[in-house]
């Protein structure tokens, strides 16, 4: 599934920067991103990131995370929008990153709600047997968490919660967030030196 794009949503949890980081690297690697962004994501980038809450105003909000360079691999599609070609399981992608992904996403599916285009992408990245990666930011958790967690975890979902190490001694955010987004792409089975690996023999 190495050409087809890779879907990512970011929605309203904590770590922004997660899902930011993560096109980011993805459009460096020249990998097509379709990016959505849930509206509850929108009011953490006004509390996390420098847009400020008319930036929301504009379609086009989304262009003034990345520079002119990163913007050429994404498609960016309004999160409301089920019609559009995320929400087709005859459309292939090469699987979807949800990060940051909040507890109500991961309760929706774990539902199979599917009332937005995330949630709906999700569903048919599972339904399509492809690889879904969750980067979750909660605690602390709930046993209903926990049981959605469970219930994805067992279909084949990966459940990566935002928790980065710190044997590397990271010395600044960055480092944080690229622990995490390299995770994810080791599991996405894509080349990356965004971290040092564990080396002690
Ligand atoms: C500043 C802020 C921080 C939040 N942090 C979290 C969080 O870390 N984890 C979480 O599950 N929800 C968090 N929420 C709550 C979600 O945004 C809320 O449940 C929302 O309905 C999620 O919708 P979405 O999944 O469609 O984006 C936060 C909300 C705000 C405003």
């Amino acid at each position: 599934m190495a050409g087809f794009p890779l879907v990512v949503a970011i929605t309203g949890a904590s770590g922004i920067m997660y899902g930011v980081r993560m096109v980011e690297v993805l459009s460096k690697l020249k990998r097509k991103v379709f990016l959505m962004i849930t509206k509850p994501a929108r009011k953490v980038m006004e509390v996390e990131t420098s847009l400020k809450a008319q930036s929301f105003a504009k379609e086009n909000f989304w262009e003034d995370l990345f520079d002119p360079a990163a913007r050429k691999y994404i498609t960016y599609f309004d999160y409301q929008d089920v019609s559009t070609i995320p929400a087709s399981g005859s459309y292939r992608t090469g699987g979807m990153i949800v990060a940051p992904c909040s507890g109500a996403t991961l309760s929706a599916i774990a539902h199979g709600s599917s009332r937005d285009l995330v949630e709906r992408a999700a569903e048919v990245t599972i339904k399509e047997g492809r690889k879904l990666i969750l980067v979750l930011r909660e605690t602390p958790l709930s046993a209903i968490y926990i049981e959605n967690m469970l219930k994805l975890a067992r279909i084949g979902v990966h459940i990566l919660p935002a928790s980065p190490a710190f044997y590397q001694r990271p010395e600044e955010i960055g480092q944080l967030y690229d622990f995490i987004v390299g995770r994810v792409l080791d599991l996405m089975e894509i080349e990356h030196n965004l971290f040092k690996r564990w080396s002690k023999s």
